[in-house]
Formats: C-alpha cells, structure tokens, sequence
C-alpha cells in the first residue's frame, strides 16, 4: 500500500489539530491543580498525560477510523490497516509534574511501516516542528537543518537517562562522562522528542539516549534525518524506533561519537 499525496495532506491536517489541541491541553494544564501518580520509582504520569493522550486519540479516530494507534497511556490497536499513529501525549512528564515548562507533543505516522511524517510541538514556545519523507523538516513553517559543527570537541550535545537508572547495569552514566570530557558540553532536557528537534534546527549537534520507546523517536528521528542529520543505533548501524539505541547527530561528528561510545568507560 501506497500512501498517497492527498492522504498525506489529509494525515498532515489531522496531526496539527491534534498536537495544537492536545498543546493547548498542555499548557493550560499548567496553571492547574493536576493529579501525579507513579508508574515506577521515578516514571511520573499526571491526569494532563491522559487528558491529552483521548484528545489526539479522538481527533484521529473520528476522520480514520480504521488507523492504528500506538500511544504511551494505553491506546493500542492489534493488526489492521497499515497505517499507524505513534503518540507521545506529553513528552517531558517529569518536568511538566514540577511545572518546568520544557515539554511536548509528539506524533509520528508509520505507513507499511515506514515513518513518514512527524509532527512535535511545544506549546511554551508555540514551536511547530514537522517532517514529510523526503520533503525536509519545518519549524513554523520554515526549512530547518543540522548545525555546522564539525569536531566534537566544538559540539553542544544533550541526552537523557532511562526510568530503570536506579537499577539498570548500563545507566548511561560512562557515556555522560565520557561525552562531558569530550564536548563542550552536555545537556539534560528531559524531553527526548525536544532534543531531536533541537538537533534537527541546529540548536545542539549530537543526541544519544538508550531504552527510549517509539512514541518518544518516531517523529524526532524522522525530523533529524530531513534535516539533513544522521541517525543510527550506537554502532553506527540502522535505526529503528523499535530498538533500544538511538545516536542522531548533524553528521559531521557522528563517527566521533559512535567511538566515544564504543569505546566505554575510560
Ligand atoms: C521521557 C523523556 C526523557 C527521556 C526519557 C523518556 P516521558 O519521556 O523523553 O527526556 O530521558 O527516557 O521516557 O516519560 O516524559 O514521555
Ligand atoms: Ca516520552
Ligand atoms: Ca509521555
């Protein structure tokens, strides 16, 4: 199956609505009393997290109802059409939970399997970022690409740490270190979705993180790649949203960071 242009211009309308609406969700949220509850030692979910997860799903549901869904909160669907739609209702839960107003939405549109579409927004910043296969990446509108760095040693990166970090083996705390020594430096957003497509405008030149899921990847990777970046596992080797690597990156100083990570604690 085919996706077809006008599905696509259909499919592109319909995420907006869906991420402008669930922002809106967000953002108000914010000003709100809002219920926090614990799906693990420090995996956060709020009532907004849910709220915003109905609405996208609502919105898609009523124009195809015969698409797929996969979203954080519960909405799964088994086979089907071969169309899916990959939620992330509320990308940055943790700093949404402490009102730190650095989070997102985020929805990616697989077709036979392939992303091909990829929309986030943060509602803070009125910050639309898009990206169509093989039709560049916008925000608001405008083409967006990768930065220019071209060493490590002049790169800005960031990366993030998975919920099991109290207990997980390989914490990422030896790439962190390894990393910090080797850059300028390295941020913790808290927003997986938002590092993508601050890589993909430019604004920071490396991402890596490991045991992401594929609501958190499935609009970001495509993002970074229309870019004009690179994304792979952290060989250097294929991605796909369904493992558990990522490594995005302007290019430029992608094999620097595949050693680096290759090469351990030091
Ligand atoms: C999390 C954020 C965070 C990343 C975590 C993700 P959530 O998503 O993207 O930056 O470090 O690994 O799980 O739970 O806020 O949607
Ligand atoms: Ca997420
Ligand atoms: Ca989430």
């Amino acid at each position: 199956m085919t996706t077809k242009i006008n599905d696509i211009d259909e499919i592109k309308r319909i995420a907006e609505k869906a991420a402008r609406s669930a922002g809106k969700i967000l953002k108000d949220g914010l000003t709100r009393d809002f219920s926090i509850s614990y799906k693990g030692p420090v995996n956060l979910v709020t009532d907004i997290d849910m709220a915003s997860e109905d609405l996208i799903v609502n919105i898609i549901k009523e124009r195809f109802p015969d698409h797929l869904i996969l979203a954080e909160e519960g909405h799964r669907d088994g086979e089907g059409s071969g169309y899916k739609w990959i939620i992330d209702p509320l990308d940055g839960t943790t700093n949404y939970a402490h009102r730190f107003p650095f989070f997102c939405v985020s929805i990616g549109f697989e077709a036979d399997g392939e992303i091909v579409f990829g929309m986030i927004y943060d509602p803070i910043r009125d910050e639309m970022f898009s990206a169509e296969r093989g039709k560049g990446a916008y925000l608001n509108n405008k083409t967006i690409s990768v930065s220019k760095a071209a060493s490590l040693s002049k790169s800005l990166l960031v990366t993030g740490f998975a919920y099991d970090v109290r207990e997980a083996a390989r914490n990422n705390f030896d790439h962190f270190y390894n990393f910090s020594l080797a850059s300028i430096g390295v941020r913790r957003t808290g927003s997986a979705a938002l590092d993508l497509c601050y890589v993909a405008s430019g604004r920071l030149d490396g991402f890596w993180e490991m045991n992401l899921s594929p609501w958190d990847t499935a609009a970001g990777w495509l993002m970074v790649k229309e870019a004009g970046g690179n994304v792979t596992d952290f060989r250097g080797g294929l991605f796909s949203i369904y493992k558990k690597e990522i490594l995005a990156s302007n290019g430029k100083i992608h094999d620097e960071m595949v050693n680096i990570i290759q090469r351990g604690i030091r």
